[in-house]
């Protein structure tokens, strides 16, 4: 087959709680929801976002793809963690096909890994930006978004896809998906400064977009499972009753008031590691954060976003992948919106098209 923009691609999201699979279709302007679908992982298949056990992984990941009936091969993937680095940096102005060669060069110094064990790849945001301070330089020069991943990660995430039938084409950050999913419905470019938090089982995606462009990720390594482990271990209830009481059902023995405390407090956590992100942001741009959009499973717990909006002084909303998404009649409707969070990173990733460079 040749492989090109029109080449149907399978979004896999592989999450620590769970994976989920998505595909979309360009129908004129829009796009329809051609597939979407999850399945729980076992909780000690991917610990601190590393695959422990493969075998599981695989089996489920096959079994998804079987459930949701995918007709094709192609797939996006993404990656996450302390593996992957994204900087803006500033490099001399040259063009694009020149950047290509020297990227490695350029990006040496931002790199803490040995530039042989990443894969680089970039982003030009700006043309024409005056160079560092501290440079003393007065050649203009060109702002790109340097992102670099060691390849045993990618290595290891394509690995699996392989193994489960798939042909991995494109692998995407997390980090990034998130902000295309926003796009499905909303014109970033006019959204000011907004910040995307997707709130997973082991990370916190964080991405703030300025003015349509990404100005500052971070991928903080505290998610929803520590949460899980609190309750089960304060309540005496198991992993499932934990679910539910994040869900908001609560066992007979758990009261909602106590529930509701340990809730609260690891959102409290996080939302301080994100106003640190926040803090960070405003310095070096000064501009402040002027709206939140969360998604990730966290962002189901009833409450989350105006709990977060308050800690973090600005309005928070959840995020709707689906918002402009034709949604057939093989879907239920109120169930897409119900979890339509927990789908954006997948949804995100199937709006990426393979072209073949
Ligand atoms: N309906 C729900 N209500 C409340 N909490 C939920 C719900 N569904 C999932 N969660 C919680 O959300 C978290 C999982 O979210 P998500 O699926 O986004 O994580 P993940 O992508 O698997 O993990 P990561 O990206 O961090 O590796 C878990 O902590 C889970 O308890
Ligand atoms: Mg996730």
């Amino acid at each position: 087959m040749f492989l090109s923009a029109k080449t149907p691609l399978v979004a896999i999201d592989i999450g620590s709680h769970s994976i989920k699979v998505a595909q979309l279709a360009g129908v004129r302007d829009k796009y329809e929801l051609l597939s979407f679908g999850l399945m729980p992982l076992e909780s000690e298949a991917i610990v601190d976002g590393v695959v422990k056990k493969e075998d599981v992984v695989i089996d489920t990941l096959s079994r998804l793809v079987k459930a949701e009936k995918i007709p094709t091969r192609y797939a996006v993937a993404s990656v996450a963690g302390e593996a992957v680095i994204v900087k803006k940096i500033k490099v001399p102005m040259m063009s694009e096909k020149e950047l290509v060669l020297s990227i490695n060069h350029e990006a040496e110094q931002y790199i803490p890994f040995d530039i042989d064990d990443v894969s680089i790849d970039f982003q030009i945001i700006g043309r024409g930006v005056a160079a560092e301070p501290e440079e003393e330089s007065d050649q203009e020069k060109m702002e790109i978004l340097l992102v670099a991943v060691q390849r045993e990660l990618i290595d290891s995430r394509t690995g699996i896809l392989a193994e489960a039938g798939l042909k991995p084409v494109i692998v995407d950050l997390d980090m990034f998906a998130i902000v295309n999913a926003l796009g499905v419905s909303r014109d970033l470019s006019r959204l000011g400064s907004v910040a995307l938090l997707d709130l997973g089982a082991t990370f916190t995606h964080v991405n703030i977009v300025l003015n349509g462009f990404t100005a500052f990720t971070r991928d903080i390594p505290l998610g929803g499972s520590s949460c899980t482990q609190k309750l089960m271990s304060g309540f005496g209830v198991s992993y499932e009753q934990a679910e539910a009481i994040k869900r908001g059902e609560m066992p007979e023995k758990v009261e909602r008031e106590d529930a509701v405390r340990v809730l609260a407090d690891s959102f409290e956590k996080i939302a301080e590691e994100v106003q640190k992100s926040f803090e960070f942001f405003s310095a070096t741009t000064n501009t402040p954060v002027e709206r939140v959009f969360v998604s990730g499973g966290g962002a189901l717990v009833p409450g989350a976003a105006g709990l977060l909006g308050e800690k973090l002084g600005a309005p928070a909303e959840l995020l709707d992948p689906f918002a402009a998404v034709k949604i057939g009649k093989k879907f239920d409707r109120e169930m897409a919106s119900r979890m339509a969070p927990i789908a954006a990173v997948a949804i995100g990733l199937a709006t990426r098209k393979f072209d073949y460079k």
